[in-house]
């Protein structure tokens, strides 16, 4: 990868930033002020100022022959993804060799507490893994018109420095009663960022992966796992209906939303290796 191209380059895309640049590749980043542009170029990165909102507003980004790491979210609202069509049809008449999406495991639906695999069927339930969803099907169809192979990549929830709930916990906001908060998957941002870049080195186009640690767990015992760490006292937990008079709804469904991938496919395929296989490794490096 002699050259990288991130769109969306926030926590996860500076992480998958350094970890080009320690490979030798020129990084080209997405911002979307100036502001933004000057942190990346700190980085090494060569940052250009453009919007995904506005195709007019978008720049004349090196993407041809390059690896893209697409990691900007779908704007909220409509079951589409208007982002995802802008860079489409911006960067169509010199299209990259080779797309890795980042979406999310919500494509899956709800699947209880039964590990999801990438051959399952999707089935979104809510507008926004809809809006998921419409992105990885442009980008498909997209990149198979243009011969651009295209890798999609689903993760759960994302944990580690400077994404703990740490306010949540020192304000002492109550949590889900544990027995009543399934488990779920979740993935150190470190390596979500080197299982990305594994899968742009390995992966074929239309390929799928999951990306979750090798111990899902609740919602419930993550919180308290960090107040632990962290020295802050664990708050009382409350039943669900309790819990829906106090909680904001998106709060309360991140407690008892259950999303459990099976990842063994990047681990088997393509040979990735977690440096934080679960939360007793990823959590102290998260503090
Ligand atoms: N949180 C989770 O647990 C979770 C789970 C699954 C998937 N994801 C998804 O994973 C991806 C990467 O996560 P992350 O933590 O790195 O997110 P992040 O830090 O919020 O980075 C997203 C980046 O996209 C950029 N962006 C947003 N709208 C844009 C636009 N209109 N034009 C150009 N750039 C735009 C943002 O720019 P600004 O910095 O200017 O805002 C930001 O740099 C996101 O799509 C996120 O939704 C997250």
């Amino acid at each position: 990868m002699d050259r990288v191209v991130i769109v969306g380059c926030g926590d996860i895309g500076r992480r998958v930033g350094r970890l080009a640049c320690v490979q030798g590749a020129e990084v080209v980043a997405l911002a979307r002020s100036e502001d933004k542009a000057g942190l990346l170029e700190n980085e090494g990165f060569h940052a250009w100022v453009g919007d995904l909102n506005d195709p007019s507003m978008l720049p004349d980004l090196p993407v041809a022959q390059s690896t893209v790491f697409y990691l900007a979210p779908p704007p909220g609202g409509g079951f589409e993804d208007p982002r995802v069509r802008h860079f489409c049809k911006v960067y169509s008449e010199k299209p990259p060799r080779r797309l890795v999406y980042l979406g999310t495991s919500g494509v899956y639906g709800d699947c209880g507490e039964r590990a999801v695999a990438e051959e399952d069927p999707v089935s979104p339930a809510t507008s926004r893994a809809r809006r998921r969803l419409d992105a990885e099907q442009c980008l498909c169809v997209w990149g198979e018109e243009r011969g651009v192979d295209v890798m999609r990549v689903r993760v759960a929830n994302i944990y580690g420095p400077g994404r703990l709930p740490v306010a949540h916990l020192e304000a002492g906001h109550p949590l889900l009663r544990e027995d009543q908060s399934p488990a779920t998957s979740r993935v150190h941002s470190d390596d979500l960022a080197r299982a990305l870049w594994t899968v742009a080195a390995a992966g074929r186009g239309g390929q799928v992966f999951n990306v979750g640690d090798t111990e899902p767990c609740s919602m419930t015992r993550f919180f308290k796992a960090v107040a632990q760490l962290a020295g802050i006292p664990v708050p009382e937990e409350i039943d669900i209906e309790r819990a829906r008079e106090v909680m904001k709804p998106l709060l309360l469904n991140y407690f008892i939303e259950s999303r459990i991938l099976n990842s063994d496919k990047i681990v088997n395929e393509l040979g990735f290796e977690w440096q934080y296989p679960t939360l007793r490794e990823g959590l102290p490096a998260s503090i």
